[in-house]
């Protein structure tokens, strides 16, 4: 992609004006309905029937996302479902929980059983709470339920690492079992920074992880990294992508800082003049971007990095890539099932999600009841839509369904085709190259369920 073209940090008063005035919450569009627009929850037996429907060709295959929400201490910024504990008897049962709803699924959902499953993916909270021995257990026992043989050529094991509480022993244990993917949060480098957010983690410490997977074999390693963190600056944000860069990660994801003090109330410990904001704050990305881009790392998306031969970036350059709860993919399924508290599950049609409160799904999978408390059912607009949405995530345009849709949409977008960051070809939508920072306002365009009910609390974090 031509570096100059894009939002640059030329002209950058006139940049500046464009991110003020686009700077408004916008969901992250991982999901369509999104999460907040969800009305229309399955029941146990319409959420099965449609894992079966969706499973129905021979060759469909289904992904598994397993959400381990125990961590030590809670970094300020965080918005995932955590649970924060030292004391790590707890991890033992919660496997056995996570194995035993595994298995209620499976009784219900025969097809599970008889389709390949290519991937499973260990998130959180932090997966390396867990001991290599707990690790051990919760995979193979997932792997016998599901009939998967470590090492198998068509499956993908992946897990999200926290550096400072990873071991050799459980990198070891992983990669033996087949795992081949590492995500490391990251974050940032900056000490003063890391301090800001109750997160101290050495560049060696990163470095050291980095080693010990490169030496294990592991094929794809990620960084998470986050813009818009407490006194970042132009100048800590160069470094941290040069010390990034040294150690050359696969994959970077370059995360915007969501901010939901009402939702997460650790970030009102954030005070509001260290934090980048708006037009300061899309900057830091640039910057970041700028070098990455330098550095022979391609774009994919609106916030994810990889290197040219990288299985994302081939994803994209083939038209595969793919955009679900844990963001961009290439990994595409007829069933993501979730398992663990709050984890997410999608079918064609359906989304549902589990108990975000631990002591109750516990609860509700010793009782053997369904771990659900809310879903979604999609209705024929919501697919087209979902489906609209999703096109222009991953490719940065979308053919419109009609002429009724263009003269919507257009009116819509009339601002930002003015500022001429959108254009209209036809009945294709595109985002210009400049426009790609303003991926998420255009999305809203075509979020029916949004613009006929706009939220009247605060629920999105900000677009930029
Ligand atoms: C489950 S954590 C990764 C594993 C492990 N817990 C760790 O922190 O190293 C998932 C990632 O979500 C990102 N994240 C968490 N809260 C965020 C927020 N409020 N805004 C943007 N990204 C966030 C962080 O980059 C984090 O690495
Ligand atoms: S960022 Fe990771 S380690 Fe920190 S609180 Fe969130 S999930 Fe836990």
């Amino acid at each position: 992609m031509d570096l100059k073209s894009h939002l640059s940090l030329e002209n950058l008063d006139q940049n500046r004006q464009l991110f003020r005035k686009y700077d408004v919450p916008a969901p992250r569009y991982t999901s369509y309905p999104t999460v907040p627009y969800w009305c229309d929850s399955p029941t146990a037996e319409q959420w099965y029937a449609s894992v079966e429907r969706s499973l129905q060709a021979q060759d469909a295959t289904w992904s598994m996302y397993v959400h381990l929400p125990y961590c030590e201490t809670l970094c300020t910024f965080c918005g995932c479902n955590t649970s924060i504990t030292k004391d790590h008897k707890v991890a033992r049962p919660y496997v056995d929980l996570v194995l035993q709803e595994f298995d209620s699924h499976l009784r219900r959902s025969p097809r599970l059983t008889q389709r390949r499953l290519t991937q499973i993916h260990l998130g959180g909270g932090t997966p390396t709470f867990l001991s290599a021995e707990e690790l051990h257990e919760l995979v193979s026992g997932l792997y016998r339920l599901a009939g998967v043989k470590p090492g198998q050529s068509d499956f993908e094991g992946a897990i999200e690492i926290d550096p400072r509480r990873t071991t050799g022993q459980q990198l070891e244990v992983l990669r033996r079992l087949g795992f081949t993917r590492v995500s490391l949060g990251v974050q940032d480098f900056d000490p003063e920074t890391q301090r800001l957010v109750n997160r101290i983690q050495p560049f060696e410490m990163t470095a050291h992880i980095v080693r010990l997977a490169r030496e294990l074999g592991y094929e794809s390693l990620n960084f998470d990294l986050i813009y818009g963190l407490p006194k970042q600056t132009a100048t800590s944000i160069r470094q941290m992508m040069k010390l990034t860069i040294e150690l050359s990660p696969d994959r970077i994801a370059l995360y915007s800082l969501a901010r939901v003090p009402w939702i997460k109330p650790a970030q009102k410990l954030f005070r509001d003049e260290d934090l980048p904001e708006g037009a300061a704050k899309r900057e830091l990305y640039e910057i970041a971007r700028s070098e990455l881009l330098a550095a022979g790392y391609r774009e994919i998306g609106m916030d994810h990095f990889a290197k040219p031969n990288e299985a994302l970036s081939r994803a994209e350059l083939e038209s595969r890539l793919h955009r679900n709860f844990m963001g961009y993919t290439d990994q595409r399924t007829s069933v993501l099932l979730g398992l663990g508290v709050s984890a997410i599950s999608e079918t064609q049609d359906c989304f549902t999600q589990n108990e975000k409160v631990l002591p109750v799904y516990e609860r509700r999978v010793q009782s053997g009841e369904w771990t659900v408390f809310r879903g979604h059912r999609l209705n024929e607009d919501d697919l087209k839509r979902r489906r609209q949405i999703l096109e222009l995530m991953t490719r940065f345009e979308v053919e419109l369904e009609d002429d009724a849709q263009l003269a919507d949409v257009s009116e819509f977008l009339s601002e930002l085709e003015r500022d001429g960051l959108i254009e209209f070809d036809g009945r294709i939508l595109r985002l210009k190259t400049q426009g790609r920072a303003f991926l998420r306002n255009a999305a809203m365009a075509l979020d029916s369920r949004l613009r006929a009910q706009a939220p009247t609390t605060k629920v999105f974090s900000s677009s930029l």
